[in-house]
């Protein structure tokens, strides 16, 4: 019976890579960069111009990457920067591409109690309402979002733009 089960799960593996398509896509028909996603590569990039920026801070910061759905892309943890701050990095990334390119401090002021959004933190799983998200937009295309913490919110935002520079991408539309 574990045998029978075994050989089961084998074959639907089997047949889920025949169902793929044989061009380097893996079934999905286009690449990240064809659907205006950023890519591995880019993620990887900015990661490193942002991990650069931090040391010469120097302070130890977490970098995340996300594709326009707010999936995980890349991620570091420098040595020494705060656990408690991944999250946070995640989320400022995730909170920079749901609202289609509002960074995560754009949403700072209306969040405040009393204010038309508050809460809104609590909503879509936890998003960030300070700074160090951007949205990364390249060509015109919301490509993505980075997300910096483990400093100051002028260090994540410092750092989290100089990430979005190098790929000669920008944190705004205009
Ligand atoms: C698989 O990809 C090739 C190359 O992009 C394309 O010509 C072909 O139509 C695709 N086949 C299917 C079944 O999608
Ligand atoms: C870090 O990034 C900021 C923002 O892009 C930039 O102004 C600063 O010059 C960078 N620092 C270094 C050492 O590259």
């Amino acid at each position: 019976m574990h045998l029978l089960a075994s050989l089961l799960s084998l074959l639907s593996i089997h047949s889920l890579v025949h169902a793929q398509n044989s061009s380097n896509t893996n079934g999905v028909g286009s690449s990240p960069a064809d659907r205006h996603y950023v890519t591995a590569a880019q993620a990887q990039k900015i990661i490193s111009a942002s991990a650069a920026n931090a040391s010469a801070i120097p302070i130890p910061q977490n970098i995340a990457v996300v594709d326009p759905s707010g999936l995980l892309v890349a991620f570091l943890r420098q040595d020494n920067a705060f656990p408690g701050s991944m999250d946070i990095s995640m989320k400022k990334a995730r909170t920079a591409v749901l609202f289609n390119g509002l960074s995560s401090g754009g949403l700072y002021e209306q969040a405040q109690p009393g204010q038309p959004l508050y809460g809104i933190e609590e909503t879509n799983g936890g998003l960030v309402v300070f700074g160090g998200g951007f949205p990364i937009y390249l060509d015109g295309f919301l490509i993505g979002g980075v997300g910096v913490s483990g400093g100051s919110v002028s260090q994540d935002e410092q750092v989290a733009t100089a990430g979005v520079l190098s790929l000669g991408a920008a944190t705004s539309l205009t």
